[in-house]
C-alpha cells in the first residue's frame, strides 16, 4: 500500500539530497517535501493540524535553526524552532500514529571523554544550539512510541553553505587562511548521511544512532586535504586555537561519534570521510577550481 513519507526541512542542504533519495528508493510511496513555507513549525495549532491532516506514516524532521553562532546570539530563537518546533512535529507524529526521524547533533556533548561518543554516553551540551536540539531529542523520546534519533555531525554538501565550499572561496581571495585545529570530529557527506537515513528506516530501526563519516580530523586537517584534493598549493593554511577565533559559540573539542552500533545492527557502513570529500569535489566541484589558483 501507498504511504506518506513527509519530510519537514525538505529545503535545507540535508533535505534535498533526502528528498532526491527517498524519491528514487520508495518509488512506491508518496514523498512530501514540506519547508518553512509550508509549515513554520513554532506555530504549534498550524503545524499540528496541517500534518494532522496529510496523515503520514513516516515523519522525518530535519528542519532545525542550525546556525550555532546565531543560536548563541539568539536563544529564544533555537529554542522556538529546535526545541518547541519538535515538540509541536513530534505531537502530530503521534496523533498519525506516524513513525518519526529526528535529526540531531554531536553538539550535544561536551568533548570531555576524549574518545568517540557512544549513544549511550550522558550528553551535556556546551552550547545553546546543542541544548536546543537536546531538547528536541527528549520531546521525541517523551511523545513518539517509533521514534529513530540520529546524531550527525559537521555536515557539507551540493545544497547548503559549508566548510568545503567556504573554504575553497577563500582559497581564491586570500594567500593565507587561518583554521581551527583543536576540534576533532568527523566531516559527514550528506549524501552518505542521506543513503545511511534511508537505510535505517528500511531496517525499521528505532532509538539513537550515531551516523557520521568515518576516521576523524581537526577543521585544519579538513581544509588542507580540500586544498589538497582541489590541487590549490599556493595557499597557506595555518592552525590556531578557538580561542583564537573567537566564535560566540564554545564547540567541543572532541566529538567524534562512535558509529559501531550503526554497523551492528543494520549492516550498514560509512566510508571514510576522506574518500567521501574526494567524491563530493569531484562531482560537485570540478568546475569550481580556478586555473590561477593551482
Ligand atoms: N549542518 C550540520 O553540520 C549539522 C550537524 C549535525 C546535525 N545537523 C542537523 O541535521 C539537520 C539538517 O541540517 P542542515 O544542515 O541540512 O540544515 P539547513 O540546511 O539549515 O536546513 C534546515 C531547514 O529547516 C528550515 N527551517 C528553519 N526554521 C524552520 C521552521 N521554523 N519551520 C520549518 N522549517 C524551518 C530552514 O529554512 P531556512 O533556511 O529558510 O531557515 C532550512 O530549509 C538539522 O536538524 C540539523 O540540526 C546538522
Amino acid at each position: 500500500m501507498k504511504r506518506i513519507i513527509l519530510v519537514i526541512g525538505a529545503k535545507g542542504m540535508l533535505g534535498r539530497d533526502l528528498m532526491g533519495i527517498l524519491h528514487s528508493s520508495f518509488s512506491k510511496d508518496e514523498i512530501i517535501g514540506w519547508d518553512i513555507e509550508e509549515v513554520d513549525i513554532r506555530k504549534e495549532d498550524e503545524s499540528v493540524t496541517k500534518i494532522e491532516k496529510l496523515g503520514p506514516e513516516i515523519v522525518i524532521h530535519i528542519a532545525a535553526y542550525t546556525d550555532v553562532d546565531g543560536c548563541e546570539l539568539d536563544m529564544e530563537k533555537a529554542f522556538a524552532v529546535n526545541g518547541e518546533g519538535t515538540k509541536h512535529v513530534a505531537l502530530a507524529a503521534s496523533k498519525c500514529r506516524a513513525k518519526m526521524v529526528y535529526l540531531s547533533t554531536d553538539y550535544v556533548f561536551d568533548g570531555e571523554k576524549g574518545e568517540p561518543y557512544l549513544e549511550s554516553d550522558p550528553p551535556h551540551p556546551l552550547n545553546v544550539y546543542g541544548q536546543s536540539k537536546l531538547k528536541g531529542e527528549q520531546y521525541v523520546q517523551e511523545g513518539v512510541k517509533d521514534s529513530l534519533i540520529v546524531r550527525t555531525q559537521w555536515l557539507y554538501g551540493p545544497f547548503g553553505k559549508n566548510f568545503v565550499d567556504s573554504i575553497l572561496r577563500q582559497a581564491r581571495e586570500k594567500s593565507t587562511l587561518s583554521i581551527v585545529n583543536d576540534q576533532m570530529g568527523s566531516p559527514t557527506y550528506t549524501a552518505d548521511l542521506a543513503k545511511a537515513l534511508f537505510g535505517l528506516i528500511q531496517f525499521g530501526a528505532r532509538g539513537i544512532f550515531h551516523v557520521a563519516n568515518s576516521d576523524f580530523c581537526t577543521w585544519y586537517t579538513f581544509a588542507e586535504a580540500i586544498l589538497k584534493l582541489s590541487g590549490v598549493n599556493r595557499v597557506r593554511v595555518l592552525p590556531i586555537s578557538s580561542k583564537e577565533l573567537g566564535r560566540p559559540a564554545t564547540r567541543p573539542s572532541y566529538s567524534v561519534l562512535n558509529c559501531q552500533k550503526l554497523k551492528k545492527e543494520t549492516g550498514l557502513t560509512m566510508r571514510s570521510w576522506s574518500e567521501a570529500l574526494k567524491d563530493y569535489l569531484s562531482t560537485h566541484r570540478q568546475l569550481s577550481a580556478d586555473p590561477g589558483d593551482r
